[in-house]
């Protein structure tokens, strides 16, 4: 929630949107230069995807870095490559940076990664962006001033019944931990319309904020995963829990989860009756 005391949102939505778009072009030179001729192939094994991942995240975040501290010289910046960051001091505006968000998407040759920047003060939200490398679309939000897919507003899903509703999740890399995530998977499966893994958290979200699918969740997302994105659904109606911010809701401390406002409640009911505990 904003306070009144924060700053105009808008110049910190259109600075997020220039700096991720100017990473979005850098992400795909990237991929081009370190892939070369390999084939798609090639580049799903395990030391070639490595490289790119590498590559892409090092330098995508680099240059957010550089920009920032060009532009905002005395923000604090968490991002995925920094490693860990001193805590923003009260009232220090803090940027929260994945600079290729769906890695395994980006190797793959799978269109749907993006670069997040989020925007913060004092642990609330104050703007975000999403920037989809491929396609060139820019989801953006300002905290109370709506959210937008390149410029158009948007709105979450005003669906409320979990049997029809179309619910994405993630998958976390550590195989003992997606073993309990497919699990409960297959515990709601068959109450819910259908299920997307996109293999992206931030397009997810941007996702329900669109009304492309009605809800998300996912146990054991970072910061810069859901950052931006979070605040997007948000700002487009959708009900939206941050991990590690609620005492207990029964959803899992690590739960991010967002939903179209008419389907928040029975979506989290049905999975808290399948049980999260052990997620
Ligand atoms: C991952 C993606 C994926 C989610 C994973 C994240 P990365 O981020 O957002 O959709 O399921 O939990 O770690 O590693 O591609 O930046
Ligand atoms: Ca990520």
């Amino acid at each position: 929630m904003r306070s009144v005391d924060d700053p105009d949102p808008k110049p910190f939505e259109t600075l997020a949107v220039e700096i991720a778009r100017e990473a979005a072009v850098l992400a795909l030179a990237v991929r081009e230069r370190v892939v070369g001729d390999r084939s798609v192939a090639d580049m799903a094994t395990k030391s070639s995807a490595t490289d790119v991942v590498t590559a892409g995240d090092r330098e995508c975040e680099a240059l957010v870095r550089e920009r920032l501290a060009e532009r905002r010289p005395d923000d604090a910046v968490l991002g995925e490559e920094g490693g860990t960051a001193p805590e923003p001091t009260p009232g220090q505006v803090r940027w929260v940076v994945d600079p290729i968000d769906g890695t395994v998407n980006y190797t793959h040759g799978l269109p749907w990664f993006s670069v997040s920047v989020g925007v913060e003060l004092d642990g609330r939200p104050l703007a975000g962006a999403v920037v989809e490398p491929v396609s060139g679309r820019v989801w953006s939000a300002a905290a109370g001033l709506g959210a937008r897919l390149d410029g158009q507003p948007l709105r979450a899903s005003a669906l409320d019944r979990p049997e029809l509703a179309v619910v994405g999740t993630g998958l976390a890399y550590d195989p003992a931990r997606r073993g309990r995530q497919a699990a409960l998977l297959a515990r709601i499966a068959s109450s819910i319309g259908d299920v997307r893994r996109q293999g992206c958290a931030s397009l997810d979200l941007c996702s329900v904020a669109a009304g492309w699918i009605d809800g998300f969740y996912e146990h054991g997302l970072q910061p810069w995963d859901w950052s931006a994105g979070a605040l997007i659904a948000e700002e487009a109606g959708a009900v939206v829990r941050r991990p590690g911010t609620v005492p207990d809701d029964g959803l899992g401390r690590e739960a991010t989860f967002a939903a179209g406002p008419a389907l928040a409640a029975p979506l989290a009911d049905l999975l808290r009756s399948a049980g999260v505990a052990d997620v």
